[in-house]
């Protein structure tokens, strides 16, 4: 399988061409659907702003499955501090381990961390962890990043929910499985204010 990703300008969308193209017709319909503006986040060669100096903020997971496991152990490797939160809490141990902190709740997760990473099925599990008052309440002002897997819709239907509640949002497509999370070759596409990703993107360009 080969890869290619073409920019067309910095703000620009990135066109993702990967083997039979089914993933450059996803990438360009889900986030020029989106309507936002567009960030790539390209690894290896074209990737020219790793090592820049973003804050350092608290930031917290939620889902650690295979996933949600590798992006909170290349965080940590990354020197970032996470957050832990899963519906089975024996997934967090191994990465409480790994020097992650725990979280006994979505609210207390959202509470611990100024950026927080939802990794959870789908977009489905996402609304009903994060479409509560008290979960609201926590993630006022902070920044959320939606990394499941979904299509344009709810992509949409979930950056006017953050935005109606004081939310920054940034969605994002990974296209690469758990073991290539923190590699070189890792590939993630993001969408959302551009400004948002730039004061993030030492977290997100693991
Ligand atoms: N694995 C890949 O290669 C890959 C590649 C690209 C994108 N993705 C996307 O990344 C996301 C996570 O995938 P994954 O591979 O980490 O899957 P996974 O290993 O099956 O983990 C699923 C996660 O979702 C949680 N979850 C499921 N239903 C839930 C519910 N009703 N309430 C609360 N939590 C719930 C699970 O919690 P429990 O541990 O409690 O079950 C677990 O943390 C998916 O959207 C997937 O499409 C995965």
């Amino acid at each position: 399988m080969t890869s290619a990703v073409k920019r067309k300008s910095k703000d620009h969308l990135a066109t993702l061409k990967r083997g039979n193209l089914v993933f450059q017709w996803y990438g360009n319909f889900r986030f020029t659907a989106l309507g936002l503006k567009t960030i790539t986040q390209v690894k290896g060669p074209l990737q020219t702003k790793r090592g820049s100096k973003n804050a350092r903020n608290e930031n917290g997971i939620l889902g650690n499955g295979a996933m949600g496991s590798a992006l909170a152990r290349a965080f940590l490797a990354n020197k970032h501090t996470v957050t832990v939160w899963n519906r089975t809490a024996s997934k967090c141990v191994p990465l409480e381990q790994a020097g992650a902190k725990v979280a006994h709740s979505v609210a207390e997760a959202a509470q611990a961390s100024d950026v927080i990473v939802a990794n959870v099925l789908n977009y489905t599990v996402s609304h009903a962890l994060l479409q509560t008052p008290e979960v609201v309440n926590q993630l006022k002002g902070k920044v959320l990043v939606q990394l499941a897997t979904g299509i344009p819709s709810e992509a949409r239907e979930m950056e006017t929910w953050a935005k109606q509640n004081g939310i920054s949002y940034l969605d994002g497509a990974i296209l690469d499985y758990p073991k290539g999370i923190g590699t070189k070759e890792c590939l993630i596409i993001y969408a959302g204010p551009e400004a948002v990703f730039e004061a993030n993107q030492s977290l997100l360009l693991l």
